[in-house]
């Protein structure tokens, strides 16, 4: 049987394209590989305070986004988090495992307990054991994700083994798989801060959803460092690196190739031709996404089949955890 690759993004705000290159583009490139699972993980957007009519719209929004980026539901299982109770009975189990200071480690907690500094919630802390928790309960072996996100699989690797250790082999132990470039996108307004959907001003992002002419204004204001040339130094050049970065994934084509079309050019050319790029790449994801957004039916047959499948494994594989560990009777 094929290896299982499992993923997830949380349905908070709008996916920017950092989700979108540093993730989903990585799903719709490498699904007819693995047998795959993409998890609408409604119950880590808990973490911090929703707004529970937003946080549904999102929930539908964020699986027809998979499907826009050219997710297959013919192949693969959408499904979404809450509705398969075992993500919460692991992740449970996994807080016992891991330590506080194996979390307390953990950078994102550290940056969004401070952003939350008056109510950081428990969940916030305990959030990387449901995420061991997403991804042990299915034998998981693969895991596309951004760069961010790798400390938690690390952490997530640790409490298998750690488990596996304690009770006897249970989990299969996963692998990240991370993009060579654009697994890191940088903020447009601050290339030191990655592209964040919390990020206080929306000029730092492009959403997956942004018009054309937005996408323009965004990318026309976008910061440049010092120097006038376009060339790939992302030490000493992190602004235009990222830039660069977006447009090679926007076009497919390599940094040299990118220079050399820049050759003698300036950062207006550059940005003018980067906006065009950028809005052709989301052009085909934005109809998509009307098209699925507008047909709620077909959403649901596909989120129901999903969580079908999904139920079915977390079930099997949660009666193995209990036994091994002396759990109920
Ligand atoms: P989330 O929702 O913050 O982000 C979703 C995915 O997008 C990637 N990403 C980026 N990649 C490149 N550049 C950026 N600026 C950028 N920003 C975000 C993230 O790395 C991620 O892959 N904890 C996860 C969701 C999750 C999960 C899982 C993922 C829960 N359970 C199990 C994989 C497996 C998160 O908050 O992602």
């Amino acid at each position: 049987m094929a290896d299982l690759l499992f993923s997830g993004v949380q349905p908070t705000n709008v996916l920017h394209i950092g989700n979108y290159i540093g993730a989903l583009k990585q799903w719709a490139d490498v699904q007819h590989r693995y047998r795959c699972l993409f998890c609408v993980v409604d119950l880590h957007a808990i973490t911090v305070p929703q707004d529970p009519a937003k946080l549904r719209k999102n929930v539908l929004d964020t699986a027809a986004a998979y499907l826009a980026v050219g997710i297959d539901p013919n192949r693969s299982n959408i499904f979404v988090q809450s509705e398969v109770k075992e993500h919460t009975e692991l992740g449970w189990i996994m807080s016992t495992i891991g330590k506080m200071g194996e979390l307390e480690r953990m950078t994102q907690y550290k940056d969004k307990s401070a952003k939350h500094a008056e109510n950081t919630s428990v969940g916030l802390f305990s959030y990387p054991a449901l995420m061991a928790a997403d991804i042990l309960l299915y034998d998981t072996t693969v895991v596309p994700v951004g760069e961010d996100q790798l400390q938690h699989l690390e952490l997530t690797r640790v409490l298998a083994r750690r488990f596996n250790s304690h009770f006897g082999e249970t989990f299969v132990v996963p692998q990240p798989l991370i993009q060579k470039v654009g697994a890191r996108i940088m903020g447009l307004d601050d290339p030191t801060k990655k592209m964040s959907k919390s990020a206080i001003s929306a000029s730092s992002y492009i959403a997956i959803t942004d018009e054309p002419e937005v996408i323009k204004k965004k990318i026309s204001r976008a910061v440049t460092d010092s120097g006038t040339t376009i060339e790939y130094d992302e030490e000493n050049r992190p602004a235009i690196a990222n830039l660069m970065t977006i447009y090679h994934h926007a076009t497919g084509k390599s940094m040299k190739e990118i220079e050399k079309e820049f050759a003698g050019k300036g950062y207006g050319d550059f940005k003018k031709a980067l906006a065009e790029a950028v809005i052709y790449m989301l052009n085909p994801i934005q109809k998509k996404l009307k098209e699925f957004q507008s047909d709620p039916a077909e959403l649901t047959k596909i989120l129901d089949r999903g969580r079908d499948a999904a139920q079915e494994a977390a079930e099997a594989k949660m009666k193995i955890v209990k036994e091994k560990m002396g759990l109920g009777r």
